[in-house]
């Protein structure tokens, strides 16, 4: 097989950014996939109705021709209640404990059911699922394990919410999918395709420091286990997250790794060397398509059985898989 047909492919988690990251980087995300969930870690993060809107203004803006649909996302705050949410189109609410990550400042302080139970009342009759970047500020290869009990805690407390734990990275939060119905998962290409060993084993990598941190062989074994199992509670996210080269070179160097650009090139070589091609319909768009019923416009991406040796920077960012090997090309 020579050729494969994607049938609109979904990046259910994206950061965009804004301005002039934007204006570089949307291009990438717009011509390969037919829609994606775009998270609101943009500086000040989108909190209000106006905000949301002007947001998506500037990001259609970009899409210009494309076919493309963003769908958007609003910024968790503990003091949204029923009347707000509900004129908002959006397809989530992004939950982020405070400083777990970059421009999560405004997160939640404590996540348990007193500081945050209001809104997701609100939110489970609404309908509207709960995205959450489940990590604490504990030991940087636990954040993960640690939050464990509060995705419990949330699933069990609202049953009928949705519960979308984000980029997992960590063998035990594997083991939690499967005890309740309302818990699903995102999971990126860098969490399948690269371990700490990659980031940290030989000389540091900057370009693949993240959160979640990258985790062990054993992790990353988890991880793909699941995907190339089939899971249908299990749909992909890329957390495409760019940062400008300097801001990734340096003493103080921002946590996130830029996808973007080779994503589907990355997956489809992915899937191939582990014999599981045929499941990567369903991991880039049904399922997704199922766990947040939606109908994305219709778009087909082809790509051929042709090497390309991944650039070093596009427009000012370091990709995953910079000068590696990718066994196929959209051409
Ligand atoms: O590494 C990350 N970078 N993880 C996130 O959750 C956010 C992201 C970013 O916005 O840079
Ligand atoms: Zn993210």
């Amino acid at each position: 097989m020579d050729k494969i047909v994607l049938k609109s492919p979904l990046d259910m988690h994206l950061h965009l950014r804004d301005g002039e990251m934007l204006k570089r980087v949307g291009k990438y995300s717009f011509s390969q996939f037919s829609g994606g969930l775009v998270m609101p870690n943009i500086v000040p993060p989108v909190t209000s109705k106006k905000d949301l809107e002007a947001y998506r203004g500037r990001v259609l803006a970009e899409v210009g021709d494309e076919k493309f649909l963003p769908y958007m996302s609003l910024f968790f705050k503990s003091s949204y209640r029923k009347e707000f949410l509900k004129d908002l189109d959006i397809l989530v609410v992004k939950l982020y404990p405070s400083g777990v990550t970059t421009n999560s400042d405004g997160g939640v302080v404590s996540v348990d059911i007193d500081e945050v139970g209001e809104t997701l009342q609100a939110m489970q009759d609404l309908g509207i699922p709960l995205s959450i970047h489940g990590e604490t500020l504990g030991d940087s290869f636990e954040r993960e394990a640690e939050f464990i009990p509060t995705f419990e805690l949330l699933a069990k407390n609202f049953p009928k919410l949705k519960v979308i734990m984000e980029h997992i990275s960590d063998r035990r939060t594997v083991e939690i999918l499967d005890k309740y119905p309302n818990l699903f998962a995102t999971v990126t290409l860098h969490h399948l395709a690269k371990d700490r060993d990659d980031l940290l084993g030989g000389a540091l990598n900057p370009h693949l420091f993240c959160k979640p941190i990258l985790k062990t062989s054993k992790d990353r074994e988890a991880i793909q286990e699941l995907v190339f199992s089939g899971h249908e509670k299990v749909m992909f996210g890329s957390d495409s997250a760019p940062h400008q080269r300097e801001k990734k070179e340096s003493r103080n160097g921002s946590a996130g790794i830029f996808s973007a650009p080779i994503l589907l090139e990355g997956l489809v070589t992915l899937f191939e060397n582990f014999g599981k091609l045929e499941l990567l319909q369903n991991f880039v768009s049904e399922n997704a398509k199922k766990i947040y019923e939606i109908s994305p416009p219709q778009k087909e991406i082809v790509l051929e059985r042709v090497e390309k040796i991944v650039k070093e920077e596009y427009g000012g960012v370091v990709p995953l898989f910079a000068n590696e090997k990718l066994n196929w090309s959209i051409l």
